[in-house]
């Protein structure tokens, strides 16, 4: 049987890297293209040099192919992935684009299905359309959702696939969600563990999202998020026992009283958020196709195994935006602590 010819657009790290790496061990004809500035090459992968930007290079890259299927991580700018399509389309036979939930009107809000409003923005808009809000919209989302836009019209209905991710986590992750809160277990002493353990979540593993990008030959959009079986609580008991710690949790259940201390949700306690549609994210849809999420305990423990088998962890500039000093953390649970007393005297 004839290889699978892949082209991924990027491929050096975290998820591009993790299609790399499984398309290369079950067998496919890889391709990268990227500039080479960020992570390295997969061994075993056929690398084109060049940057998405530059329509020279885009030249360059077309000639190298023909591909069965392009799968783009690395698209931001509607008018460059609309540039980019458009040279690749007659080398292509299908074009996979990995989005996000942040396209959605919506996020992190409302529940979401794929039938859920998407932020308007135009096929060649450029890099600083839309605007950010809190909780949303961002311009990152206007711009993924400009993406979508750019490769369903060159590449039609039946020849792209739209996948949206809501949170990745796993081996390589260069945010550092995970990373914070297994390196704050590791540390030990009073956690302060925001809101109810109980409350779903839905992270996905970098590995199943990159399994489900080279599953079968899909068309159409597909929300990928874990199905929220699991919860904030399974996932620190899981970081704590992976990193062998003793620390205490201390949950801080009142998420309101929590948000007024003037903690930034999602990035200072990172994965935190108490917007009712960050978790509610539907991803029956993908799962039907044959999407599977393992369970966030494999995530933390693999992920804990690369942080200290020498996986160094990447030098990212957003990893600087995560975690909360431990001054901060302690002086908010000694808050908790005298609300709390403050709540039992009044009793
Ligand atoms: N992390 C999450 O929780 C999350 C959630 C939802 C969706 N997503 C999406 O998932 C994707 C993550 O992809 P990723 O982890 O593989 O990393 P990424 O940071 O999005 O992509 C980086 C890759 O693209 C290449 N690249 C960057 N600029 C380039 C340019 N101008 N020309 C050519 N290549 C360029 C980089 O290599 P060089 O620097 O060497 O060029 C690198 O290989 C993104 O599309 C993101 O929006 C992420």
């Amino acid at each position: 049987m004839a290889r699978v010819r892949v082209l991924i657009l990027g491929g050096s790290w975290f998820l591009g890297r993790t299609i790399a790496e499984q398309a290369v061990s079950r067998g496919d004809d890889v391709t990268t293209f990227r500039r080479g500035r960020s992570g390295s090459d997969v061994d075993g992968v056929t690398t084109v040099r060049g940057d998405r930007t530059n329509s020279d290079d885009l030249a360059r890259l077309a000639e190298a192919g023909d591909w069965d299927l392009v799968i783009d991580t690395s698209s931001f700018v509607p008018r460059e992935t609309l540039q980019l399509a458009r040279v690749l389309e007659p080398v292509a036979a299908r074009y996979l684009l990995i989005s996000t939930v942040s396209v959605y009107e919506g996020w992190p809000v409302e529940p979401l299905t794929e039938a859920s409003p998407v932020l308007e923005c135009p096929s060649d808009a450029g890099p600083d359309y839309g605007y950010d809000g809190d909780p949303g919209p961002s311009t990152y989302g206007f711009g993924k959702a400009g993406c979508e836009r750019a490769v369903l019209e060159v590449f039609g209905d039946d020849r792209a696939t739209i996948l949206r991710p809501g949170v990745i986590l796993g081996p390589m992750e260069y945010v550092g969600r995970l990373e914070w809160w297994l390196r704050r277990m590791q540390r030990g002493g009073r956690v302060l563990a925001p809101g109810r353990p109980e409350r779903s979540i839905q992270p996905v593993d970098v590995r199943d999202v990159a399994k489900f990008a080279l599953g079968p030959e899909l068309t159409g959009t597909f929300n990928v998020t874990a199905p929220g079986r699991e919860t904030m609580g399974d996932l620190l008991n899981v970081c704590r026992s992976v990193t062998g710690s003793t620390a205490a949790l201390e949950w801080v259940t009142d998420e309101e009283w929590l948000a007024a201390q003037g903690i930034r949700q999602w990035t200072e306690l990172p994965l935190w958020r108490t917007y009712k549609g960050a978790w509610k994210v539907d991803s029956q849809h993908a799962r039907d196709a044959g999407f599977s999420a393992r369970p966030v305990r494999e995530t933390a423990a693999d992920t804990w195994a690369w942080l200290t088998g020498g996986g160094a962890a990447i030098d990212h500039e957003r990893a600087s935006e995560l975690g909360i000093s431990p001054e901060r953390e302690q002086s908010i649970l000694g808050l908790w602590d005298a609300a709390q007393l403050d709540h039992c005297g009044a009793e």
